[in-house]
C-alpha cells in the first residue's frame, strides 16, 4: 500500500497534490460571463444564514487540527466579518470556557474520534451552539454529533504525524470562509482571486514537492542538532506552530514555533551563532515586518534558515550568510498550504537520517482516545 515509498508519511506528503484535488472536487464553481465564481458546500449551503447572523466563531481542536485552523483564521475574520477565535479542545474543558446559544462552533479532527475534542462538542451542544464538524472520516463520532458539517476528503490518513489532512483542512477553511462571504459584493474580487488560487493550488504543492532533495540536504545539516526554532507571522504563524509540531513529533528533537511578533518579548535571548532557526518570509502584508525580523537575528549572529517566495532570495538575505528556502507564491490566505510541504519533508528526513520510527513515533496514537 505504499507503492514506492518507504513510509506512509512519505507517500501522504508527496500525495497532497492528489489529496487537495479531491478535497475540491465539486466545491468550486468556475462562474461564466453571466454567473460569478464561487464554491458549494453541500454540508453548510443550509447552514450559512445561521453562521453569518452568529455572535462569533469559536474553531476548536487538538494538535495539527488546531494549527490548520489557526491557519485559516485570518481570512475567515476577513471574509465572515464575524469575531473569529480559536480554543484547544483541552483548555477550554479545563476553563469551562464560555459558549453561547449565539455562537457558531466549529471542530477541526482528521479521525472525528479525538476525546477532548468529542467532549469540547458535548459541551458546546449543551450550551446551544450551532455545532460544525470539519473531519476526515465519514460516519465518525464528530460528523455523527455535529449540527452539519464538511467532510475534507483527503483520505486515508495511516501515518502518526498528520499531513496530507492539515493542508485538506486549511483548504476546506479557506472554502468554507468564502461561503460565508458569499453574500458580500465588496469582496466579491478578492473571493475570486483566492477561488483561482484554489484552482491553481495542486500544481503548486507539485512544485514546492521538488524541494525534497534540497530538504534531506537540510536534514543532514541540522540531524545532529538539540534544538529548532521556527520564526512565523500573520497568515504563517500557524505554519511555524506546525512545522516545529512535526520536528518534535516525529524526528524527536525540540522545536519551538513562536510568532515573530513576539520575539523581543522573551525569545530573542536564545539567539547565537549555534542555534538554528527558520524564519519564514514569503510575500504578504507581513512581509517588510519580517524583513526587519531577520535584520535582528543577523545582528545578533543567529544561524538562519529563511523560506521566501521564489526569486526573493536576495531580498531577504542580502549578504549571502542564510540559508534560503525559495517556494512558489499563492494567494495569501492559501501560502500556509505550500510553505508547511517543505517542513513536514525537513522533519520527515530528519527522522529517518536520525533512525527513529517514522510513521509510529514513540508514546503517540494516531487517534486520542483518552483524555
Ligand atoms: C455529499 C456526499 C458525497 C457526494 C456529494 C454529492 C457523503 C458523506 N458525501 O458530499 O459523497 O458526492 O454529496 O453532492 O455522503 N456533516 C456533519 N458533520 C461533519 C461532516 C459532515 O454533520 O463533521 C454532514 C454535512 O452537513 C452533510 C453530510 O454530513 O449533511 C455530508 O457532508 P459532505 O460529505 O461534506 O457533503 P458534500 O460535499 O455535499
Ligand atoms: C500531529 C497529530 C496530532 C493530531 C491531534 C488531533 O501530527 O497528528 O497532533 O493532530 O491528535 O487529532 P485529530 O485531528 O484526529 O482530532
Amino acid at each position: 500500500k505504499k507503492g514506492n515509498y518507504e513510509h506512509f508519511m512519505q507517500k501522504e506528503i508527496h500525495e497532497q497534490p492528489e489529496s487537495l484535488t479531491t478535497t475540491m472536487r465539486g466545491r468550486l464553481i468556475c462562474g461564466d460571463s453571466s454567473k460569478a465564481k464561487s464554491v458549494l458546500l453541500g454540508g453548510l449551503k443550509d447552514h450559512l444564514k445561521t453562521i453569518r447572523r452568529s455572535r462569533r466563531i469559536v474553531f476548536i481542536g487538538c494538535g495539527t487540527s488546531y494549527n490548520a485552523a489557526l491557519a485559516a483564521r485570518p481570512f475567515l475574520e476577513e471574509l465572515s466579518g464575524v469575531p473569529v477565535t480559536m480554543e484547544l479542545a483541552s483548555d477550554l474543558l479545563d476553563r469551562q470556557g464560555p459558549i453561547y446559544r449565539e455562537d457558531t462552533a466549529v471542530f477541526v479532527s482528521q479521525s472525528g474520534e479525538t476525546a477532548d475534542t468529542l467532549l469540547a462538542l458535548q459541551y458546546a451542544l449543551e450550551n446551544g451552539a450551532l455545532c460544525v464538524g470539519i473531519t476526515n472520516t465519514v460516519g465518525s463520532a464528530i460528523a455523527r454529533n455535529t449540527h452539519c458539517g464538511v467532510h475534507i476528503n483527503a483520505g486515508c490518513e495511516i501515518g502518526v504525524a498528520s499531513t496530507k489532512a492539515y493542508t485538506s483542512q486549511i483548504a476546506v477553511m479557506a472554502m468554507m470562509a468564502l461561503a460565508i462571504g458569499d453574500d458580500t459584493i465588496s469582496s466579491q474580487a478578492r473571493r475570486e482571486a483566492v477561488i483561482d488560487g484554489l484552482f491553481g493550488l495542486p500544481n503548486k504543492v507539485k512544485e514546492v514537492l521538488k524541494l525534497d532533495d534540497e530538504m534531506k540536504d537540510l536534514a543532514k545539516l541540522l540531524m545532529d542538532e538539540q534544538s529548532l526554532l521556527m520564526f512565523g507571522r500573520g497568515y504563517n504563524y500557524a505554519t511555524a506552530l506546525e512545522g516545529a509540531l512535526k520536528v518534535k513529533e516525529v524526528a524527536l528533537m525540540h522545536s519551538e514555533g513562536i510568532l515573530a511578533g513576539e520575539m523581543k518579548h522573551g525569545p530573542l535571548a536564545l539567539v547565537d551563532e549555534t542555534l538554528p532557526i527558520i524564519v519564514i518570509a514569503t510575500h504578504d502584508a507581513c512581509f517588510s515586518k519580517q524583513q526587519s525580523v531577520i535584520q535582528q537575528l543577523h545582528a545578533r549572529k543567529g544561524r538562519l534558515i529563511v523560506m521566501c517566495s521564489k526569486g526573493e532570495g536576495p531580498l531577504v538575505c542580502s549578504n549571502g550568510s542564510c540559508r534560503v528556502i525559495e517556494v512558489p507564491q499563492v494567494a495569501d490566505c492559501l501560502q500556509p498550504v505550500v510553505n508547511i510541504v517543505p517542513l513536514q519533508l525537513l522533519s520527515y528526513h530528519l527522522t529517518v537520517l536520525r533512525g527513529y520510527n517514522v510513521d509510529q513515533p514513540r508514546n503517540l496514537a494516531k487517534s486520542v482516545t483518552t483524555q
